[in-house]
């Protein structure tokens, strides 16, 4: 068998016109756009590239940008305050810190201070206690556009085995909840799992959120199962090359030939978390304004 190829480029250019689309209407509504900020703390180059990403398809979206690039040694009570502005300010919906922050900085602290009402990225405690109790509210943007892809491949998921290969705060555990809201049967798989060929192998659906290249061969995966591949990782560069590729958490090339869907990386999961964040910002504003 060879898996179709999930296009999250194209799904995440529709999301994205839907979006802008209703961003229009929000300001012929409210009389303002609805407004994205976007926190980076010192030169992180994968973070950089994000967030310039994350500003400039705000812009075209059709809503406000507002962009914070904070120096390396930004102190927690700066950090704090300008977090505290944000909150403060009626013009932004949706307040974004770029993660991982410097290690001097506390990551716990500065996002349990965003405004609940403004956690665009889902993380506050608040909003993962929501999640878990399966109340409405701002839910993290790669999960749910994994999720997304998953809907729009399998419809009515009740009942399915989904396993999750990773247990992070960003996605994991979030990617966990929402299977299980949607009536998977779920496991969460990670690095002390015994035998994960062995638990892979029993999934419908599996989700690789690891961050190690290549790591999920194809030999695991039941035939017929859809495969969200999160992972983005570079490998070191071949001979007379400067860059090395992107490859994700599975084995793609052995994977496609068992699966019956699956993500590529680069053009998968990757272009529905903007897409998603975006999204957010305007459940946000909506809330915000109403
Ligand atoms: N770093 C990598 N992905 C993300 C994300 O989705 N949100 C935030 N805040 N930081 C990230």
């Amino acid at each position: 068998m060879t898996a179709s190829v999930i296009d999250g480029k194209a799904f995440a250019a529709g999301l994205r016109a839907r979006v802008a689309d209703q961003a229009a209407r929000f300001e012929q509504a409210a009389g303002r756009k609805a407004g994205l900020a976007v926190v980076l703390v010192g030169e992180d180059p994968a973070s950089q590239v994000y967030v310039a990403s994350k500003a400039k398809q705000t812009a075209e979206c059709g809503m406000a940008s507002f962009e914070h690039r904070l120096p390396e040694d930004t102190t927690q009570a700066d950090l704090l305050a300008l977090v505290d502005a944000l909150n403060a300010n009626p013009a932004v919906d949706g307040i974004l810190v770029q993660l991982p922050l410097p290690r001097h900085l506390d990551e716990q602290q500065v996002v349990a201070r965003i405004d609940p009402d403004k956690d665009v990225d889902g993380l506050t405690p608040l909003s993962s206690g929501r999640l878990a109790l399966g109340q409405p509210g701002l839910v993290p943007c790669t999960p749910l556009g994994s999720l997304m892809l998953l809907k729009d491949r399998l419809g009515d998921l009740s009942g399915l085995d989904a396993v999750v290969i990773g247990r992070s705060i960003l996605v994991g555990k979030p990617m966990a909840q929402l299977l299980l809201a949607e009536n998977c049967t779920v496991t969460v798989a990670h690095s002390r799992t015994r035998d994960l060929a062995e638990v892979v192998r029993r999934a419908d659906i599996v989700v690789a959120a690891v961050g190690r290249p290549e790591m999920i061969k194809g030999s695991w995966i039941k035939p017929g199962a859809t495969v969200i591949d999160v992972g983005i990782n570079r490998l070191p560069p071949e001979e007379g090359k400067t860059k090395g590729r992107l490859v994700g958490d599975v084995a793609y090339a052995e994977a496609a030939e068992v699966a019956g869907a699956i993500t590529p990386v680069p053009g998968g999961v990757g272009p529905m978390t903007i897409a998603v964040l975006l999204r957010n910002a305007l459940v946000a504003a909506h809330r915000n304004a109403g």
